[in-house]
């Protein structure tokens, strides 16, 4: 604030009516200055008050200029300085600005102004993440390491359909419901059981994918400590590392199948409380366990009193999955079993969901509305509507044929293009599978390489926990038109030989 009263001169009179016309820069404001104490002189406190008013009262005033110091100063007669002193505090007050060489306006509002402030809050430290996956790439780039499906296979006119219709409804919720929309759990629990997994709505949370499925469960355990299959899909390890869980990798090869006794002898030595695993279809090798192997992982989850979550969110991608009973139906109910809707529906179509028991039930609930209180009862509903109207089924038929043969174009592209050094597994369909290739190829050379001939390869690096014994990436073929896929693996196919000619001239 400046201190007004060093500036006043007496001026006869208490009103000037100022009448400032269309100038060249713009529309003069027109105010009244007023001094506020009968018969005494104007000061710059009058000035700052007589505009401030006209200012506040009048919409049309915003944008205006002011009358420039020295003609108000000479209409008032005062000094140049008191005009002055005024319009610095308007300034300070936000009401006006001042633009270098062309004078004093009145500040246009900002929807959004910073508050005033005296202090400066201190910054929290963060740590260093990496930060998500871009969405969107570069359209010239072709990424093989794409995991999503093709959206003109989505059933994006079907999910528009069911949207109008729940939005049709008459009245929206007004409350969520923790567990999830009770008619869709219903939906959820009879489709479990057509397909042989036996469920009840009552036991079903539904959540916003995934990473809440884990999320909850993780939340809702008593002991911090989790062991997961490596290679592991990224979001998962890197879940479970920022919330500072202990973690035990327990390797997977595709190729040979699993070692349980290493498995065995890890979890013995160190005592994972769960066991997180992807029983069909694993995401990154396309691989499936046999039904052997998950019998010995059940029953070493009784020796060593571990619980299991099974992700089970491949099963819908792949025809036939009829014939792969999951875990949860060899192991019983103690199995937590979790799905998601969200690759197969839309990406941005969030939604999954938990399947637990009568005991553990009431816990995942209150971690769930610990975690979120409860989702979006709208997207909840919208899906209900496409259950409910057949459309799932119908889609995923249909999904199945398109997938299956972009499958198998992959597979002949590549026996032709791929020397006989690299392997691949061949997980039946779905949206990836994994590349092998031979150790003495360096992968962040040949991710260079690919590069710069517009080929973009996953990077390998940080999804394993512990050693892992592959050396290779994962390759998406539900994604790429099927001639942009041949396109890149002829590529890859030929800088993969480069590199074996380069080695074998050496
Ligand atoms: C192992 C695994 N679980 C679950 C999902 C589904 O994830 P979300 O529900 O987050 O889309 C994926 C998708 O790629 C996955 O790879």
């Amino acid at each position: 604030m400046i201190p007004f009263y060093d500036f006043y001169k007496f001026v006869e009179g208490t009103v000037f009516y100022l009448l400032l016309g269309q100038a060249m820069k713009g529309t003069y404001l027109r105010m009244r200055i007023e001094s506020m104490t009968q018969g005494h002189s104007i000061r710059a406190a009058d000035i700052v008050a007589s505009i401030q008013k006209e200012i506040l009262n009048n919409p049309s005033a915003q944008g205006c200029r002011l009358p420039p110091i020295r003609v108000l100063a000479h209409q008032l007669g005062l000094s140049k300085n008191t005009v002055h002193a005024a319009y610095e505090e308007l300034i300070s007050r936000d009401l006006v600005i001042s633009k270098k060489r062309q004078g004093f306006f009145v500040q246009t509002p900002d929807p959004y102004p910073p508050p005033k402030r005296s202090f400066q809050a201190g910054q929290a430290s963060f740590r260093q993440l990496f930060p998500p996956l871009p969405y969107f790439e570069s359209e010239d780039l072709i990424h093989l390491g794409n995991v999503f499906v093709d959206p003109q296979l989505l059933p994006t006119q079907q999910l528009t359909e069911c949207c109008h219709s729940v939005l049709n409804q008459p009245g929206l919720f007004n409350r969520y419901d923790t567990q999830g929309y009770p008619t869709l759990r219903q939906k959820i629990a009879q489709q479990l059981r057509q397909r042989g997994i036996p469920a009840h709505e009552d036991h079903i949370v539904v959540t916003s994918g995934s990473p809440q499925s884990l999320g909850i469960v993780c939340l809702a355990l008593q002991n911090r400590h989790i062991a997961l299959e490596t290679p592991i899909y990224p979001v998962r390890k890197r879940f479970l590392e920022l919330n500072s869980y202990q973690v035990t990798g327990l390797p997977i090869d595709p190729f040979c199948g699993i070692d349980l006794d290493l498995w065995e002898n890890a979890i013995a030595t160190e005592k994972p409380n769960l066991l997180y695993l992807v029983s069909s279809y694993h995401q990154l090798t396309g691989y499936s366990y046999t039904t052997q192997e998950m019998e010995r992982i059940l029953e070493l989850s009784q020796k060593y009193n571990f619980g299991i979550l099974e992700d089970d969110w491949g099963s819908d991608l792949l025809s036939f999955s009829e014939y792969r009973a999951p875990l949860r139906t060899l192991g019983g109910e103690n199995v937590i079993y979790m799905n998601s809707f969200t690759k197969k529906l839309l990406p941005s179509f969030r939604i999954g969901y938990l399947l637990g028991n009568e005991e553990n039930i009431e816990v995942l609930k209150a971690a769930k509305h610990a975690l979120s209180l409860g989702n979006s009862s709208l997207i909840e509903t919208v899906l209900f509507e496409f259950l409910d109207r057949g459309y799932y089924e119908s889609h995923l038929k249909q999904l199945h044929l398109n997938l299956d043969k972009r499958y198998q174009n992959c597979l002949m592209q590549l026996r032709k293009r791929m020397p006989k050094e690299v392997k691949w597994t061949t997980p039946g369909g779905g949206t990836t599978l994994w590349l092998e290739i031979p150790k003495e190829i360096q992968l962040s050379q040949l991710k260079n390489n690919l590069l710069e001939r517009q080929v973009k390869i996953a990077d390998p690096i940080e999804k394993s926990v512990g050693s892992s014994s592959l050396h290779g990436f994962l390759l998406g073929y539900a994604y790429l038109p099927e001639e942009k896929l041949n396109q890149a693996l002829r590529i890859l196919g030929e800088e993969i030989n480069k590199f074996l000619k380069g080695s074998a001239n050496k």
